[in-house]
């Protein structure tokens, strides 16, 4: 399997794993490269409608791709995925999305893959979202939605990541709310206890501006990796098994 991509989780749920998939998607296709889209879990969308967070990885990708293999599985309710798959008679199977991950990756340089809700969310009854970023292989990003609390589930998160044997690609710090109070001193806070590399920050940007397409939809910190290096094409690959 080519194990070249980035999988993203964060702090919680609606934290910006979205917003932040799409502006590394886009960030990766300024470097010359085929990428594609992943939402392996979805729940939340119309009937027979598609969830909205692969609407926006289909967009931002560009890669055709079955939309069967960017969202295997897909349910109705906004509830967490084990239970919604429970209640529409399904188990979700890390073999199934392994096999869609195989395919996408045969047909793309990088894949973005974006969790759900957080890093320890249960997919089935024995297995969660961190099994499944194992499993894929991928270097993980943590995106740490700025608001009060984020430091506890940052740390926590990390650390968590720190346990398994996935690579850490590293965090990103999503500006949810241009109000928070002491921005600046938790995001410092984020700096000396996250480990490193800091990828970027996103800043706080309404819908509106994204839809029209504004250059900053992109973190900060990509394409220069930070500190103004580019960004390590090491962090999207993974030595050959
Ligand atoms: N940088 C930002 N500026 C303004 N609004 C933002 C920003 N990041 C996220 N939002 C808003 O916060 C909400 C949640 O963001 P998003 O959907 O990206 O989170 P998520 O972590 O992907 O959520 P989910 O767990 O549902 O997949 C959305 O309404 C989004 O538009
Ligand atoms: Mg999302």
């Amino acid at each position: 399997m080519s194990a070249r991509g980035l999988f993203v989780t964060g702090t919680d749920t609606g934290v910006g794993k979205t917003r932040v998939a799409v502006a590394l998607i886009h960030a990766l296709r300024a470097q010359g490269l085929r990428v594609a889209a992943m939402k392996p879990v979805a729940a939340g969308q119309a009937a027979g409608a598609l969830n909205e967070d692969v609407v926006a990885l289909l967009q931002a990708a560009n890669v055709p791709a079955d939309v069967r293999d960017v969202n295997p599985y897909a349910f109705e309710p906004a509830i967490a995925p084990h239970i919604a798959a429970q209640q529409a008679g399904v188990r979700i199977e890390l073999d199934v999305i392994a096999a869609a991950y195989a395919r996408l990756a045969a047909a793309a340089d990088a894949v973005v893959v974006e969790g759900a809700g957080g890093w320890r969310v249960p997919l089935n009854e024995t297995e969660d979202m961190a099994d499944l970023a194992q499993r894929l292989g991928l270097p993980v990003v943590l995106v740490v939605g700025l608001r009060l609390g984020c430091l506890n589930h940052a740390l926590l998160t990390a650390e968590s990541i720190a346990h398994r044997r996935t690579p850490w690609a590293g965090w990103i710090g999503n500006h949810l709310d241009p109000d928070m109070p002491c921005q600046a001193e938790n995001l410092a806070a984020l700096h000396l206890r996250l480990p490193g590399p800091c990828l970027g920050e996103q800043p706080f940007l309404p819908e509106g501006v994204l839809e029209a397409g504004a250059p900053h939809a992109m973190p900060h910190g990509l394409p220069s990796g930070g500190a103004g290096r580019p960004v390590a094409l090491e962090w999207l690959a993974l030595p050959e098994e």
